[in-house]
């Protein structure tokens, strides 16, 4: 089995950016595709995502240069080298860059390159996806935790935190956590326009409504849960991703939109813990910034005992970062999203880090998605039994939690769900 060809093109993601799409070509002619997504409020430390800077087409997001860099340089590269070998290819691209963040090929080229040779590899040996990267033992569906009221970044509300996340952990199978996040996701919309609200989406499906604060927020989805007919903490609980990095200056973290004014590392971690309390939060993402090791720390000792403390801007799916946040306590669990880090076996490698310091993981879609569902069999086969992969909305949050439906269909009696 050898690479007979990688080809890649310009398309666009779910904001209407541009994008690439990669094709891998085997001897036999079997073919991969991958689509690579992109996020809004990346961290510093991720891989370099390479865009034209033309401000004649697409406002400068033009992705011809990473197109070229696939066609040219990498596709003359790693013809004829076997498409089983991921890490030897990954190696490959991460020496054919040469620098230490994918910034010469960029890591949407590399990426693009890593994920469409996995696919091709899989549907040669004639396996799921799931199954060719996470063996015969890849039979665990994740929980979903489905982001329902959007802020921050992804969209124009009133929240300074970004996600608002419900998660149906308390259902027996993921098809049945699917109807448990949608129904409940459909309640939401009803009490929403029913107090004048409106249910207008964000960048993953989740409403942006003009809400008085963070808590109304919660609110909301307590009552969505509970008169959707769940229990809220049992059948469905509350996960947020505050995505701090993206509100914090001068070693303040600024609740501007919010109108909450100025607070330091401890006032936020004591309004996280307040909210414990009074409302069935389970996890907390980015909780604090990136670049605030010290207040990540104290805040995974103030909460971590209770809750799921995961990192995403801090860690960067980098094991570099995730080595040191497990030396020093910094989480307890991090956010996987491969174009963070921009190879296959690099994802892997940061998943298997988290294995050994028994730390949680939560497979991630970024906020600019396509209608590709890599990231569902990527989830399954490295069965931590979480994915963060958007609302109940959106054709590119919906293709994967289709997948995750079949997927589930086709393990049957096998099929486990959950962490
Ligand atoms: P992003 O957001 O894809 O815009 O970075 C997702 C997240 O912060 O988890
Ligand atoms: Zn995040």
């Amino acid at each position: 089995m050898l690479i007979r060809s990688v080809k890649a093109m310009e398309i666009l993601d779910s904001r209407g950016l541009p994008t690439l799409r990669t094709r891998a070509v085997l001897d036999d002619g079997t073919v991969g595709v991958a689509s690579i997504p992109s996020g809004a409020s990346t961290g510093e430390n991720e891989v370099v995502e390479l865009r034209d800077g033309d401000p004649k087409r697409y406002g400068g997001k033009g992705v011809r240069r990473a197109v070229t860099n696939v066609n040219d340089t990498i596709a003359a590269a790693i013809s004829g080298r076997d498409p089983r070998d991921q890490a030897g290819l990954d190696r490959f691209l991460i020496e054919l860059d040469g620098t230490p963040n994918k910034a010469r090929l960029g890591a949407n080229a590399i990426l693009g390159v890593s994920q469409a040779v996995a696919c091709a590899a899989a549907a040669a040996r004639k396996l799921p996806l799931y199954a060719y990267l996470g063996g015969s033992a890849a039979n665990r569906l994740p929980v979903p935790m489905m982001n329902v009221i959007n802020g921050g970044k992804h969209a124009d509300s009133s929240l300074d935190f970004q996600e608002f996340m419900i998660v149906p952990h308390g259902a027996p199978t993921f098809a049945e956590a699917l109807r448990y996040g949608a129904e409940t996701f459909q309640v939401l919309r009803r009490l929403l326009h029913e107090s004048g609200h409106s249910t207008a989406v964000g960048d993953e499906g989740g409403f942006a409504p003009k809400l008085r604060g963070h808590e109304e927020a919660l609110e909301f989805i307590v009552a969505a849960i509970e008169s959707a007919g769940f229990r809220p903490g049992e059948d469905v609980a509350i996960a947020l991703d505050p995505a701090a990095s993206s509100f914090y200056r001068d070693g303040k973290y600024h609740l501007t939109r919010s109108g909450l004014g100025d607070k330091t590392s401890d006032e936020i971690t004591a309004i996280y813990k307040g909210w414990l309390d009074k409302y069935p939060i389970i996890s907390i993402e980015d909780g604090l910034a990136e670049n605030d090791w010290e207040g990540f720390r104290a805040h995974t000792v103030a909460l971590g005992d209770k809750i799921q403390i995961v990192g995403d801007d801090i860690l960067a799916t980098n094991t570099r970062f995730i080595a040191r946040a497990i030396e020093e306590k910094t989480c307890n669990a991090a956010l996987i999203k491969l174009n963070q880090i921009g190879t296959v076996t690099e994802t892997v490698e940061a998943v298997e880090l988290c294995r050994k310091a028994g730390w949680g993981y939560v497979i991630s879609h970024r906020s600019g998605e396509t209608e590709d569902t890599f990231l569902a069999d990527f989830a399954v086969a490295m069965s931590g039994g979480q994915i963060k992969t958007g609302s109940v909305c959106r054709g590119e949050r919906i293709a994967k939690y289709n997948r995750l439906l079949e997927i589930e269909q086709e393990l049957g009696e096998q099929a486990l769900f959950g962490c």
